[in-house]
């Protein structure tokens, strides 16, 4: 379906996006393996969040829509062996926390996805996994989608990750609950800790200090609700937008503020951003506020690289704000964009171009000459939806056409018809 976006004048309201994807992922697979009923309020219901609530049913789990929530009646730590092979559709995160959580279970199953998703390299948890005992088998010897896994019998590691992924974290220390003795990961940089504070709600075994997480074998867990905050990745599109359209001003109610997650915020700060942000509660362990983004003279920075893991899906929407800041902007430590939903580094390269922005692109970094946007230019999402989004944003003021924009609903339903709504035209 391709989309025309017509000149926007102005950006202006407030919104509530949709929940956390990361959280709804979690909050799904920990209430399929609780004890009883977790309500699961305000979760993500789109392509990828869909996709875990199916998986988890095929594995024993009753799970029902109620209004906007989950009512998830959970195993008490038995699942059940799927009768088909387990389809994660696009969603990273579920092959890989399943991959961990399944490691730990007497069954076999068999993971695959769509095309995207059987391209992305899946050694990094099947090495620790098999480490710690599983049988795994997948092409390529395990690198690649369709996995089979046959779990059970795992001892504990210490597992020191070579890449900062919180989906490889996640994936040991849910491998690690079904475990003997002790199971440590050791982080090389801070990742998004969802899981650590998820594992706490449930009173589930996690112990922190520096950069070593640690967890062991967990006993049956009680059932306890769960409220999912706003995700940050989506407001992350209309925080910029406001950003870069002239006489706006949005704000972001009930958006999840955990500092894993708000490398973004610093970086457009740090650009000349009229933003602020408060925490002003906590959701069952996880910071939540508001986040307010007026119309901005951006410049170009030159950004920490020990930003990029507390904002690594936010690297397309800042590539946008990039190419209407003034100067250059220069984004080093990407090379984990190359493995995401499509390579995000050249998606970005290529619809920068579409758009008449200059840019250079080298094998982990990318270098943008801001402030040469074009009218009428193409967005081609590559099948990601959050090339898609932030490509529509960085076109919004002059007009563009977006290709294939149903792919937003993997992660954002209501993009379009939350951005028309804010979106005052000439
Ligand atoms: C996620 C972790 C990140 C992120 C993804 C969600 C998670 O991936 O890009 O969208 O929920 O743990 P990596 O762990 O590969 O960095």
């Amino acid at each position: 379906m391709e989309r025309l976006i017509t000149p926007t004048r102005s950006l202006r309201g407030t919104l509530r996006v949709p929940g956390d994807k990361s959280v709804t992922h979690r909050g799904l697979m920990l209430g399929a393996l609780a004890e009883g009923e977790t309500w699961l309020y305000h979760p993500l219901k789109a392509g990828d969040t869909l996709s875990t609530a199916a998986a988890m049913r095929a594995l024993g789990a009753e799970i029902s829509e109620e209004g906007a929530h989950f009512r998830i009646k959970g195993t008490g730590l038995a699942l059940r062996e799927p009768a088909d092979v387990l389809d994660c559709g696009n969603a990273g995160t579920l092959i890989r926390l399943l991959s961990g959580l399944l490691s730990g279970q007497e069954l076999f199953a068999v993971l695959s996805g769509d095309a995207s998703l059987r391209r992305r390299p899946m050694g990094r948890v099947t090495t620790p996994l098999r480490q710690m005992g599983a049988h795994i088998e997948g092409r390529e010897g395990g690198k690649l989608a369709p996995l089979a896994i046959r779990g059970g019998g795992l001892k504990g590691i210490h597992y020191e990750m070579p890449v900062a992924s919180a989906q490889v974290k996640s994936a040991v220390l849910l491998a690690g609950l079904f475990a003997e003795g002790e199971t440590v990961v050791v982080e090389p940089a801070p990742t998004r800790d969802h899981s650590e504070r998820i594992f706490r709600h449930f009173g589930l075994p996690i112990a922190v200090e520096g950069n070593q997480i640690r967890t062991e074998r967990a006993r049956p867990y009680k059932a306890r609700d769960l409220t999912v905050p706003g995700d940050i990745s989506s407001a992350a599109f209309f925080i910029v937008a406001a950003l870069i359209t002239p006489d706006s001003e949005v704000r972001l109610e009930g958006v999840g503020l955990n500092p894993t997650r708000t490398g973004l915020l610093s970086v457009l700060k740090e650009m000349g951003a009229d933003l602020a942000w408060e925490v002003t509660e906590g959701h069952d362990g996880e910071p939540v506020g508001w986040i307010r983004a007026r119309s901005s003279k951006l410049k170009g920075v030159s950004v920490d690289p020990a930003l990029i893991p507390l904002m690594v899906d936010e690297v397309p929407i800042l590539a946008a704000a990039a190419a209407w800041a003034e100067g250059e902007t220069f984004i080093p430590n990407l090379e984990e964009l190359r493995v995401k939903e499509s390579d995000r580094l050249a998606a970005i390269a290529k619809n920068l171009h579409n758009l008449g922005v200059r840019a250079e692109v080298g094998p982990d970094w990318i270098r943008i000459r801001g402030g040469s946007v074009q009218a009428g230019g193409v967005v081609e999402p590559f099948h990601d939806h959050r090339i898609a989004m932030a490509f529509a944003v960085c076109g919004l003021q002059k007009g563009v056409t977006v290709q294939d924009a149903e792919w937003a609903s993997i992660s954002f339903p209501s993009f379009w018809e939350d951005l028309e709504r804010l979106s005052s035209k000439d």
